[in-house]
């Protein structure tokens, strides 16, 4: 029996590792990945050796999560309930996958996680895993042990001698947090109160719009096909690109956002995200779609996104309806190329100016001047009439209210 553990070096999953030695008497695998979190990963060796574990696996994933993920996400325009940038539930599908090549290459016949029995991320490990190798065992020690507060982890951690240091942080953060390269999130502790504003030093990321610098910062971003490919002429790994957008966009005060949102299970919950990278992301990529796309192309597009948000909130990466909605999205990408200009200012992320070789804007049919026969204005008259038609028979027949 062996089992693949999601394992990020810290206190809780160590105590994972014990547990699950022990209650299952069974030999753990630690997986651990470096997706951009911004902690060393390779620590973890040390410390899942300790726990004596043979197989350790730890992965360098940065590109692969902003190239595979992160970018087809945004191809979307990808938003859920109207705000939220996704930023942990696009990491999970990856984690999900890796678990499972891991475990078919060591011969293990389970995944265990540190997700609590109370969010989404178990339900995205979890489908994930399911979707990938049909009869895997799902381990959850939150959903199973007693260990349910932070004494008796402590406890637990002194009876079998895990020490203590292996908590990640200098102070145990008063939020349940996850980081990536596209957010940092933050729920819990004093947010679990809606009204409770947070404290200004919660935020690790940006700097408060109020005290970002006072000369805005421009950026020009090009895409390829859908994809940011270079910073200011500059071609970068799609991991590099939100890297340099993360930084200066958290030097301009953009990205941070406090919402409730409606998880998959069914409850609400209060959180907040810094995404300064994918804020920008968002706006530069419908720029230089205005350009290329076609309108209505453009418009059914955005009826799609909503359900393809869902989709990945929920945990169905891995599923045929996500793979048809990103087959009709990336064929709308082939001809998103161009640039875009940014305006970076306190907190705000504009579009300032866009230009693209696969454009169908028509400056002499859109223009006000004279246009040389382009565009018949006469010919509008008709288009009105036609289709006002329907509206005038129902007004003959008395229909019209005002
Ligand atoms: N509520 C967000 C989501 O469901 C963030 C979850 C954060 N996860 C965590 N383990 N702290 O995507
Ligand atoms: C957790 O419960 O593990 C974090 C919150 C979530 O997954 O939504």
């Amino acid at each position: 029996k062996k089992v693949v553990l999601a394992y990020s070096g810290g206190l809780d999953t160590s105590v994972i590792v014990k547990w699950l030695q022990e209650t299952y008497n069974c030999e753990v695998v630690t997986f651990t990945a470096d997706i951009g979190q911004g902690e060393e990963v390779e620590p973890a060796r040390a410390k899942a050796q300790a726990l004596g574990v043979k197989e350790i696996y730890i992965e360098d994933l940065r590109e692969e999560f902003v190239r595979d993920y992160v970018f087809p996400m945004f191809r979307a325009n990808t938003i859920y309930e109207g705000e939220y940038l996704l930023g942990t539930s696009i990491a999970r599908p990856l984690i999900a996958k890796r678990l499972i090549e891991i475990a078919n290459e060591t011969g293990a016949d389970a995944i265990s996680h540190g997700a609590t029995g109370k969010g989404n991320d178990q339900v995205r490990f979890e489908l994930g895993g399911y979707a990938l190798k049909p009869g895997v065992k799902v381990i959850a020690p939150w959903r199973e042990w007693d260990l349910t507060s932070r004494e008796k982890l402590m406890a637990y951690c002194e009876e079998h001698n895990i020490p203590v240091d292996f908590s990640n942080k200098k102070k145990k953060s008063p939020y349940s947090m996850d980081a990536n390269l596209l957010h940092i999130s933050y729920e819990g502790g004093i947010l679990e109160d809606p009204w409770a504003e947070a404290e200004d030093d919660m935020w690790r990321w940006s700097v408060s719009p109020e005290a970002a610098p006072d000369t805005p910062t421009y950026v020009e971003l090009t895409f390829e096909k859908g994809d940011i490919v270079a910073i200011d002429g500059e071609a970068l790994k799609a991991h590099e690109v939100l890297e340099k957008l993360n930084k200066v966009g958290g030097d301009n005060g953009i990205g941070r956002l406090d919402i409730v949102e409606n998880r998959y299970v069914g409850m609400k919950s209060r959180g907040c995200y810094e995404t300064p990278g994918g804020t920008i992301m968002l706006r530069a990529h419908r720029a230089i779609e205005s350009l290329t796309l076609d309108r209505e192309e453009a418009h059914l597009k955005d009826q799609l996104m909503p359900k393809y948000a869902e989709v990945i909130y929920n945990g169905y990466w891995w599923s045929p309806e996500r793979r048809m909605l990103q087959a009709a999205i990336d064929e709308t990408q082939k001809n998103v190329s161009g640039v875009v200009r940014m305006k970076l200012y306190k907190g705000n992320a504009t579009v300032v100016g866009r230009k693209s070789e696969q454009s169908l804007f028509d400056e002499s049919i859109a223009t006000f001047e004279d246009d040389a026969g382009a565009y018949n204005q006469k010919d509008a008259e008709g288009f009105i009439k036609l289709n006002a038609l329907r509206l005038r028979i129902a007004a003959g027949k008395g229909r019209q209210q005002s």
